[in-house]
């Protein structure tokens, strides 16, 4: 371990990386939130648009993966990352209640059709409620589709805060947009799960160097007692922010399948109800 932080700090001092690099073993919590800061991945970066105008369909990760934001899609750099339910009724929605508004401006009518369709699928599934944005309520989120990927903040922020879903590409899987919102209402990716070595195994040595603040777990998770999911729309695929095209991520035992897109897993499902106290159908 202490070659592979000197290869890292060599690597680095050789400007190979231009970023500070993350040492995923050695750092503390406020270590953490510290480089996140330096690594300002709280902005909207048009870079991350060009990579995720790039990313086709075929491919096995997600658009989202792309992103060089915290976690790869959460902009707002969090003084608390890397849960997976938000703790803090700060963050939660009053009510359950989302007032939303779409820039229809950047989106065709298909593409709005279907993130009105994953609005839907929360109606159906949850207590959740995403309202239209009247003029007067203080909290809102603005679904746009700007150039610079797919990404949200986690939770309620307080006042107008973005989801953005860059058209085509955080659009065509169903799963993305359901993913993005699911930030949205509070949670952040299934592996942060403080006990996520349990279930997955993590290859350091496949992870991109600048991307290794993706894998951080932190002691700060509450995931309302449920089981570990692998079928969550918020797990990585196993190849996510891979340096070398091998895995970055294999379950426990290998073979599960992880990063699916399609839609909520049953326990997301459980997780919004047990976080909105959401009275189960
Ligand atoms: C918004 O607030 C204003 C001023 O209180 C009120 O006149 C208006 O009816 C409200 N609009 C809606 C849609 O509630
Ligand atoms: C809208 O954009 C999608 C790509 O997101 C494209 O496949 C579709 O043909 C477009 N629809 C219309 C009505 O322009
Ligand atoms: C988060 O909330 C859970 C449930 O209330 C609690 O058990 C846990 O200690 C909290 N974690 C922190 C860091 O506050
Ligand atoms: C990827 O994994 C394969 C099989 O374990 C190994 O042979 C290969 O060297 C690895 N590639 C890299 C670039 O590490
Ligand atoms: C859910 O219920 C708990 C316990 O009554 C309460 O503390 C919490 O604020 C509620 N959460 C929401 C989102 O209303
Ligand atoms: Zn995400």
């Amino acid at each position: 371990m202490i070659l592979k932080l000197f290869v890292l700090l060599w690597l680095s001092l050789c400007g190979i990386q231009s970023v500070p690099v993350l040492s995923r073993n050695e750092a503390t919590y406020e270590e953490t939130v510290s480089k996140i800061r330096e690594l300002s991945l709280g902005l909207p970066d048009e870079r991350v648009g060009e990579a995720v105008s790039k990313w086709s369909a075929e491919s096995t990760t997600n658009p989202e993966e792309l992103g060089s934001y915290f976690e790869g899609d959460i902009l707002t750099v969090p003084e608390e990352p890397g849960r997976n339910g938000i703790n803090g009724s700060y963050f939660r929605w009053h009510d359950g209640v989302i007032p939303f508004v779409i820039e229809e401006t950047d989106f065709n009518e298909t593409e709005v059709q279907s993130i009105l369709a994953a609005i839907a699928d929360y109606h159906s599934k949850t207590c959740l409620r995403f309202v239209e944005y009247d003029g007067n309520q203080t909290d809102y989120i603005s679904i746009q589709g700007g150039n610079t990927g797919c990404w949200s903040g986690v939770g309620r922020l307080g006042g107008k805060q973005t989801v953005n879903l860059q058209p085509p590409n955080c659009i065509r899987r169903f799963g993305v947009i359901i993913h993005e919102l699911m930030h949205t209402v509070g949670f952040y990716h299934e592996q942060s799960r403080i006990d996520r070595n349990d279930y997955v195994t993590i290859n350091w040595e496949n992870v991109d160097i600048t991307k290794f603040h993706n894998f951080l777990t932190m002691p700060n998770s509450y995931a309302y007692g449920v089981d570990y999911d692998y079928g969550s729309v918020m797990h990585y695929t196993e190849n996510s922010f891979s340096s070398n095209g091998n895995n970055t991520i294999d379950t426990k035992p290998p073979g599960i399948p992880i990063g699916q897109r399609e839609g909520f897993g049953i326990i997301d499902l459980e997780k919004i109800n047990l976080m909105y106290n959401c009275t189960v159908q």
